[in-house]
């Protein structure tokens, strides 16, 4: 059956990351749709055997004796020895990516699911591991697998606080979810924060349910929001560091170029929360002291906790040494490199950095994955932070069958979980000071390099900011128990939402009048910085470069003359609304599968889209002032145009080298610092005070009782 292709408006698609194609959306096809549904099947209460009677048969697959239905031989015969001399890490267990033995394991089954000749045998293979390969590794290898296969190209994979609700609710709430699993919705009047709702039992999260920890958790609606977390975690399923090289050409995609930005991004938004809040600045990492401890408040699936970093805690520990001499050696050999101009390749060679594209370079380097120039000598050290900070290096190392490490990660090693501690920024302040570092070793920006003869920014107008808190609802009975009954009919006969406050603001309109001598098409593009820092004193432009938080991007087609560039907040298209829950997504595809309604691809399910409520930081209640900076540039289109050799509707169009719009270095034009004298001779940049006002309103909107 040919896929039907729907037009809609001629709206333009733009943004960094979105091509620049005028059709929206598609429907899918009966065979899209039954893969689809089959797909979902797999993550459907995870923790649990597979249900669907029909599958269960296959779990008798032989590796082997298919073995003509893979590509990679190799993988499949290494595979099928490792599951028979039962060296896969057991099920139940906590899984970390960064554990050396667990990435064996992921690369390994990466490589058997990623050959499979056909869709059948993928599906096979994945239902054959699905009841024995550990539930963490197995979502995320087969998360990797389906976003790069060429062959399961759009197929939506549910948001990972549906899959793992553990990693995003405190063990409290879930304790309460799984009395209320067995009890129904009788007694529920003797849980803390519970109440019907429809055919739901609903858990109001609540700070008070956790009464043991008392420090000040004043940012954890922005450190702790699920869509946060998860839009970090899906970054890295779409560039996994362990993928690269030749096979997967992600470098393609100036990721280590894209990575830099990725953090700047999420370390200046925390920075203009923290002064929202009245916090100082983002606290210096130092091999002495950590003041600011962390209690997760969070369980593994199987009850055990994560690791607690008490407050002021001491580096200078012997267990630490090793871990500490590691991290100096490695960070020195980035600053040699950056003050050399080079870096030196696994034969010795030298590749010149001194350049402003040497930015993919630097990240690839410091990011030490599988596409750095030489990762056996410039290593990660960022991840050694991560033990170190977590406080997971005095865990004493245990085995499965004496080669399997069983470990316990803290928040920090998960991607998931990373931007809940407050340790992560100061890590990221500490690397982002390497690259700023770098940046300083290129001569700024020259006024005729910022302008674009011909077009002058008059004014800029903003609507007044707003924000505030609304109630969401997550669904966490994939993290329940099924019982004899549920599991049978493989559906579930209690739903427990969670209820939780999460910060959005109101839609608003920036409006830029501009005039121009002649008809061109431009990038514009909104960034967001603070004014003044947490003493109060205004910061200046070229120390403030580093503050710049991207806020919009778009390509603009200017008529010669005066004309106002009108932009609302809901054509941002570096924001997504909301991921479809998984749940819904299941019921879509399948009702489509059945000939009810239709499944439709588009933009809302874009994983690498940051969540559109947290757009803005949450500004005061009389007003927090920033400044929005807007600078129009003359748009150069990327050499392979964005979107050129994929189906950008369906696809990421990963290591394709055409997901960008524009070949302009990311964060362009403070990418280095700017002098405000410069900004002054610039008729096309502009930089306007706004204030941002928060707005008080019943948090806790109490649904009808029943
Ligand atoms: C096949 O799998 C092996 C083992 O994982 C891996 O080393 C090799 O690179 C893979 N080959 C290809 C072509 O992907
Ligand atoms: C939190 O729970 C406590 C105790 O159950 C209750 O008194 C309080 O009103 C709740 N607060 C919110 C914001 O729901
Ligand atoms: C834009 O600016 C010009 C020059 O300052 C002014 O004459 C014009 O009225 C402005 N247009 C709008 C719609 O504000
Ligand atoms: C919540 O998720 C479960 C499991 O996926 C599903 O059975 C249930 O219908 C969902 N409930 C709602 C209200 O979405």
């Amino acid at each position: 059956m040919a896929r039907l292709v729907l037009c809609v408006l001629a709206l333009l698609a733009c943004g960094l990351a979105d091509p620049v194609h005028k059709v929206q959306q598609k429907i899918a096809d009966h065979e899209f749709l039954q893969h689809q549904v089959e797909v979902l099947n797999l993550f459907y209460h995870i923790h649990e055997p597979i249900h669907e009677p029909e599958l269960q048969h296959w779990d008798q697959w032989d590796l082997i004796q298919n073995i003509e239905k893979y590509t990679n031989e190799t993988a499949v015969k290494l595979y099928s020895e490792l599951v028979k001399a039962d060296l896969i890490l057991p099920r139940g267990v906590p899984f970390s990516i960064l554990e050396p033995t667990h990435l064996l394991e992921a690369k390994l089954l990466y490589n058997v699911l990623y050959s499979a000749k056909d869709f059948t045998t993928f599906y096979k293979t994945a239902v054959f591991v699905r009841n024995k390969v550990n539930e963490g590794l197995f979502v995320y290898v087969l998360s990797v697998v389906l976003l790069h296969h060429p062959g399961t190209q759009g197929i939506v994979i549910p948001p990972i606080y549906d899959i793992f609700p553990s990693y995003f609710h405190n063990a409290h709430v879930l304790t309460t979810a799984q009395r209320i699993n067995t009890h129904g919705k009788q007694w529920i009047e003797h849980y803390p924060s519970t109440y019907v709702w429809d055919e739901n039992v609903v858990i109001r999260w609540n700070d008070t349910v956790w009464p043991y920890f008392t420090d000040d958790y004043t940012l954890t609606y922005f450190t702790h929001d699920v869509n946060l977390n998860a839009y970090y975690y899906n970054h890295n399923l779409l560039y996994p560091y362990w993928l690269g090289g030749q096979e997967t050409p992600l470098i393609k995609d100036r990721r280590g170029e894209f990575w830099w930005f990725l953090h700047k991004q999420i370390i200046t938004r925390y920075y203009l929360e923290r002064l929202s809040n009245g916090f100082g600045e983002i606290p210096v990492l130092d091999f002495n002291v950590v003041k600011q401890g962390y209690v997760p408040q969070i369980s593994y699936h199987n009850g055990i906790p994560f690791p607690v970093r008490p407050n002021h805690f001491h580096l200078d520990q012997p267990e630490f040494v090793e871990a500490i001499e590691k991290i100096v050696d490695y960070e020195h050999r980035v600053r040699e490199a950056i003050d050399r101009g080079y870096v030196v390749n696994h034969v010795g060679e030298h590749i010149n950095i001194h350049t402003p594209e040497a930015i993919d370079i630097l990240g690839r380097l410091i990011e030490g994955g599988v596409d750095s120039p030489n990762p056996k000598y410039y290593k990660d050290f960022i991840s050694i932070w991560k033990a170190l900070l977590g406080n997971t290096l005095w865990h004493k190392q245990r085995y499965h069958n004496d080669l399997v490490a069983l470990v316990v990660p803290s928040v920090l090693e998960h991607y998931q979980t990373a931007l809940r501690d407050p340790a992560f920024y100061s890590i990221w302040k500490r690397v982002l000071g390497l690259f700023t570092a770098w940046q300083k070793t290129l001569p700024s920006y020259d006024v005729h390099q910022l302008t674009v003869p011909s077009v002058t920014i008059k004014s800029v107008e903003v609507d007044k900011l707003v924000t505030f808190f609304e109630n969401v609802y997550l669904n966490v009975t994939n993290h329940l128990h099924l019982n004899e009954h549920e599991s049978k009919a493989v559906a579930d006969d209690v739903t427990v939402l969670v209820q939780r406050p999460q910060l959005n603001h109101k839609v608003f309109t920036v409006r830029v009048n501009v005039t121009s001598e002649v008809a061109k098409t431009v990038l514009v593009k909104f960034f967001l910085a603070p004014k003044y820092d947490s003493n109060g004193e205004e910061i200046p432009l070229h120390l403030n470069t580093e503050n710049f938080y991207l806020l919009d991007i778009f390509p603009y087609d200017l008529p010669v003359g005066n004309v106002v560039i009108k932009r609302e907040s809901t054509d941002n298209w570096l924001t997504i609304r909301n991921w479809t829950p998984g749940y819904e997504v299941y019921e879509k595809a399948y009702n489509a599968l059945h000939g009810k309604g239709q499944f439709v691809l588009d933009r809302t399910h874009r994983l690498n889209g940051f969540p559109d409520h947290l757009l803005l930081p949450k500004g005061r209640v009389g007003g927090f002032p920033f400044v929005l900076l807007v600078h129009i540039s003359e748009f150069r289109p990327s050499k392979i145009p964005q979107g050129s050799n994929y189906d950008p509707i369906v696809s990421y169009g990963l290591g394709s080298g055409a997901r960008w719009l524009s070949d302009e270095p990311f964060g362009y034009p403070v990418d280095r610092p700017l002098y405000q004298w410069q900004a002054d001779l610039v008729p096309n940049l502009h930089i306007e005070d706004v204030h941002i006002f928060h707005k008080h309103v019943p948090e806790v909107v109490v649904p009808q009782v029943v």
